[in-house]
């Protein structure tokens, strides 16, 4: 991680202006708000916007490689054999299907709950995470002050949320189609978008997140995903909620 040091002046204007303050690209690698949301079939797994690596120490690459190749694959896959055999479902988008899930056939709620959400949440996850983290907008970082107090504050509340969700799932900051905030928990892979909800960022608390390296210290696994959440990709989701 040279950059930031002399080096960086001698590298061409687009080439500095396109790396945040750990070298980290941002042009192009990390998904945009319709590339996650707005996604149809067949839904494909993207690469990581990020090297396997680049989270060390908080997650180690070979979480990373399982966690994204394997158990983001798995759920994909599952996900677009179901859809394959629902012509009507095909046009819609991941969070249509999955906001829209209690008006689905009855024959696919269960495969789009799980694997829908397991997909889309995924998708967020990577994405709204970077090495060494980012800084959020003034838009964002107002309305955390109002709805929790301040940033610290929404840290506490959403750790506390994270070790607090039984067994697997997910905890998220979210907001509603008027920009107010909330910390809600979710079980397994259920997304907040079935209850109205749009996440903004989260962290798994899947063991298959964390276990490698942290076992069963789940809420250090979370106090150093904290560091790492990319909050200026957090508020360009934000913004197009309100
Ligand atoms: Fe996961």
């Amino acid at each position: 991680m040279a950059l930031g040091s002399a080096s960086t002046l001698f590298l061409p204007a687009f080439f500095t202006t396109s790396c945040n303050a750990n070298g980290v690209r941002d042009n192009g690698n990390f998904a945009s708000y319709d590339d996650i949301f707005n996604e149809t079939y067949p839904f494909t797994l993207d690469p990581l916007p990020y090297a396997a690596d680049a989270l060390e120490p908080a997650i180690d690459a070979k979480t990373m490689e399982i966690h994204h190749g394997r158990h983001h694959q798995a759920y994909l896959n599952n996900l677009n054999n179901g859809i394959e055999e629902y012509e009507d479902l095909q046009g819609l988008t991941i969070s249509e299907l999955v906001s829209g899930l209690n008006d689905l056939p009855s024959g696919i709620q269960t495969l789009v709950q799980n694997h829908g959400g397991g997909h889309i949440n995924h998708v967020l996850f990577w994405n709204t995470m970077i090495p060494g983290g980012s800084d959020a907008t003034s838009s964002l970082a107002d309305a955390i002050d109002r709805d929790f107090g301040s940033l610290d504050n929404l840290k506490e509340e959403l750790i506390s949320a994270a070790g607090g969700v039984f067994g697997s799932g997910w905890a998220w900051l979210a907001a509603d189609s008027r920009g107010a905030l909330s910390v809600v928990q979710t079980p397994n892979q259920d997304s907040p978008l079935t209850d109205g909800l749009t996440p903004l960022t989260g962290v798994d608390v899947w063991e298959h997140a964390y276990y490698l390296r942290y076992q069963n210290l789940r809420g250090d696994y979370v106090e150093n995903w904290w560091d790492l959440i990319h909050w200026e990709k957090v508020s360009e989701i934000y913004e197009q909620v309100v």
